[in-house]
């Protein structure tokens, strides 16, 4: 069983991790990576491609995993203690209010975020601001007054949030949200949230609600999961303080009593009820609820249909094409738009029609996927989606990170799954409008 020894050995319990909330933690398979590669910059493609294949519970190729496990030296991982989380509920009053009024902008940590937004006129606008490599994508959330920047991800359903329970071992250099501060804060007793994002990442707690603002469009009385264990990999970014999910209700994990999203929540306010996310090369975009701007896109905008069935925005896909070549059908199949990934995950049908085209591309095990030549002129790859638009991911975007010398890792790699992935590489090429209120994705060439 040498793969299951590899995964053994890449992953400890998160167990190790947790003392305030040990129960909650244990009877959730709940895990985290315990060889850590001291190298990791955060833009490391062999890394991205496990994080997706692992949040989606694929099977992960074991030479991958062999990959990861040679790069580096070996790192112990620190023991996160956490606080006695029982102070959450107590001190109500103190601090400042919570919400401030619409058209306010907000900072974020250090200056390098800004928010505008107006909530009578049913919309808010945040940046979406890349961390290195564009592996995230950070934006500003206004919390019972209190702003951290949170990553958002269509492809999850949970609001968690870096909070003062957790020790400032874990919390050192995060901006953590204080629920003692907020006068809108209000626990709910006995809920509680464990969600695992199976790279080995992870987050469990407990929950309670409050107004939280996104460049003006507000929601009064929004779950909020307050982190009382959290994965080294959380810990160790310390621009993230937190994930802002906005896939489908359905899959959010709060317990006894399930909770709807931020989206969710906001689109009976809003002007129209859509989030659209513009995403960037290296720039600063924006997420943009209840407005679906124009400028951002060229050409009319196709609407696809989106298949609801597994909580995810999942449509249709069957074909492809490469650079201007002519388009080629493949087998159909089911993909995702999800802004907490970072690569674009087809099937190996069209993984191999692609690198088939570029020169030099080459599966390699000893990177655990395939790799390009880092000076190659890459062609565009051609994505249909529900055979009512043809996304174009442009080539320079596949140039994803270099491994070493002139060998990059490609930015769309194999899914070992039926269900495709298309992440933030995506999204670099393509304006995408989520619309809540027909159930459909809509789909631009990015200006
Ligand atoms: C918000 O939008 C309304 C309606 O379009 C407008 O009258 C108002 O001036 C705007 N407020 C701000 C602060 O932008
Ligand atoms: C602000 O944060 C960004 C992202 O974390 C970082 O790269 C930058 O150095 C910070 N700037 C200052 C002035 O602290
Ligand atoms: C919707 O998705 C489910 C699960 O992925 C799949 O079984 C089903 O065939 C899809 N429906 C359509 C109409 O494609
Ligand atoms: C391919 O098509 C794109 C978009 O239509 C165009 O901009 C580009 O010049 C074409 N490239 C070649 C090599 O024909
Ligand atoms: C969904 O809504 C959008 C805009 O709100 C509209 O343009 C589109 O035609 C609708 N699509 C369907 C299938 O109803």
């Amino acid at each position: 069983m040498p793969s299951f020894l590899n995964i053994f050995l890449f992953f400890g319990l998160l167990a190790s991790l947790v003392s305030a909330a040990p129960r909650a933690i244990q009877k959730r398979s709940f895990k985290v990576e315990r060889v850590r590669n001291a190298n990791f910059k955060g833009h490391d493609g062999p890394r991205e491609l496990l994080k997706a294949y692992q949040k989606y519970r694929m099977d992960v190729p074991p030479a991958l995993l062999d990959a990861i496990n040679n790069k580096g030296k070996p790192d112990s991982t620190e023991n996160v203690q956490t606080k006695a989380s029982s102070q959450t509920g107590k001190a109500k009053g103190k601090g400042r209010k919570g919400g401030k009024g619409a058209g306010a902008a907000v900072g974020g940590n250090n200056g390098t975020t800004a928010a505008v937004g107006n909530s009578t006129a049913g919309v808010g606008l945040v940046t979406a601001t890349p961390e290195a490599g564009d592996v995230e994508y950070l934006s500003p959330v206004e919390i019972g007054g209190q702003t951290l920047n949170l990553d958002f991800d269509s492809g999850s359903s949970d609001l968690w949030v870096f909070n003062s329970q957790l020790s400032a071992k874990a919390t050192t250099g995060h901006t953590v949200y204080d629920p003692t501060k907020s006068t809108g804060f209000k626990m709910i007793n006995g809920a509680s949230f464990s969600i695992s994002y199976g790279d080995g990442s992870g987050a469990a707690g407990n929950v309670g609600t409050d107004t939280v603002v996104i460049g003006g469009a507000t929601v009064t009385q929004q779950a909020i999961e307050l982190a009382t264990a959290v994965s080294q990999s959380f810990v160790s970014d310390t621009a993230n303080n937190g994930l802002l999910g906005l896939a489908f209700s359905k899959l959010n994990t709060v317990k006894p009593q399930q909770q709807k999203t931020f989206f969710d929540n906001v689109m009976p306010s809003l002007a129209e009820p859509v989030f659209t996310a513009d995403l960037r090369k290296n720039a600063v975009g924006a997420y943009e609820f209840g407005r679906i701007d124009s400028a951002k896109f060229t050409g009319a905008m196709a609407w696809i249909p989106v298949n609801t069935t597994q909580g995810f925005w999942q449509f249709a896909t069957a074909g492809f094409a490469v650079g201007n070549g002519t388009a080629q059908t493949a087998t159909a199949a089911q993909a995702i738009a999800d802004t907490g990934t970072t690569l674009i995950l087809t099937s190996q049908e069209i993984a191999d029609g692609y690198y088939g085209q570029v020169q030099g591309a080459v599966n390699d095990a000893t990177v655990g996927g395939v790799t390009v030549p880092c000076d190659a002129t890459l062609p565009d790859l051609i994505l249909d989606v529900g055979g009512i638009y043809q996304a174009r991911v442009k080539g320079e975007d596949i140039n994803f990170a270099q491994v070493q010398g002139n060998t990059c890792f490609g930015g769309v790699q194999a899914t070992t799954s039926d269900l495709q992935i298309w992440g933030d590489i995506f999204f670099k090429s393509q304006f995408v409008a989520f619309n809540g209120g027909n159930n459909t994705l809509g789909m631009a060439q990015h200006v």
